[in-house]
């Protein structure tokens, strides 16, 4: 048996790094989780965050989990090294906001990050910038309404872009040649991105990176699959299986059944 790779978002984004784990391990299953009865977690306290993926990493364990992506940069930055103390025998991978790469290869020295209210307000950004960006002028938007956009399966109408515009241009206008995605819902509106700033800016999505990440921590723990036939994904929401199921095709190109679960007094 397969070593199983338990992964968890507030929602459809981290289906983003799902694409890039399949593409790169087919053989490994994996079993999702979409927190959906809490989306957006952008708006949350880091408290309620922790609360909430602590429970989730203990039913992905539960289900089989070996290995865990937090496929969210929300919950990344709000919770991954208290996960990691409170599961010390689970290894994680996390993501950042990727300011590194983009600090070092930016020509004009202006780059914009998109990400969540709360993965601003965090330490764990914040000393990335701090660190790694200090001779960058580094635009941040916080995209208001654009995951609930995405939840609801809209990739290409009126108000997506008008929240993308809004958030753009303002970074066009002071010189960007970069955009840093800093969470894991908008590389599925890539398209319309890269529409708006044009062909001359760079659009970074950590996808890849992250999918390399899972195949060096599966390596080192003898936990690669072997082979290339396709093995289980199993997809879970909190919320509601219909929305979700019906999008699917646009998430991912393929259906699948969704299970459900319930939070009930703080546990699955
Ligand atoms: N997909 C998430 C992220 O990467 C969270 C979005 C949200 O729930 O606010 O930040």
């Amino acid at each position: 048996m397969a070593t199983t790779i338990g992964m968890l978002d507030s929602g459809v984004g981290g289906l983003t790094i799902l694409r890039a784990i399949r593409e790169q391990l087919p053989g490994q299953p994996v079993v999702y989780v979409a927190d959906q009865a809490h989306v957006p977690y952008g708006v949350r306290q880091v408290d309620e965050v922790r609360g909430f993926t602590k429970e989730i990493t203990r039913f992905l364990i539960d289900q089989g989990a070996k290995l865990i992506v937090v496929a969210c940069n929300t919950a990344s930055v709000a919770a991954l090294s208290y996960l990691r103390n409170e599961f010390p025998e689970t290894p994680f991978v996390g993501m950042e906001p990727a300011v590194k790469p983009a600090a070092e290869q930016t020509k004009t020295g202006v780059v914009g990050v998109l990400a969540t209210y709360a993965t601003f307000q965090t330490d764990v950004y914040n000393s990335v910038v701090e660190r790694f960006a200090k001779n960058v002028n580094v635009i941040q938007n916080h995209c208001p309404g654009l995951v609930n956009q995405i939840e609801k399966g809209d990739l290409t109408g009126f108000e997506t872009r008008r929240i993308l515009e809004s958030a753009l241009r303002p970074m066009l206008s002071q010189g960007i040649d970069t955009v840093v995605l800093g969470c894991t819902h908008y590389p599925f509106v890539i398209p319309m991105i890269q529409e708006i700033v044009g062909p001359a800016v760079r659009v970074i999505d950590p996808a890849p990176a992250i999918a390399k990440q899972t195949q060096r921590l599966l390596t080192e723990h003898s936990w690669l699959a072997d082979g290339r036939i396709s093995s289980e994904i199993r997809l879970i929401t909190t919320g509601n299986t219909q929305t979700i199921e019906n999008n699917l095709p646009m998430y991912l190109g393929y259906r699948l059944p969704v299970e459900s679960i319930q939070w009930q007094d703080g546990k699955l």
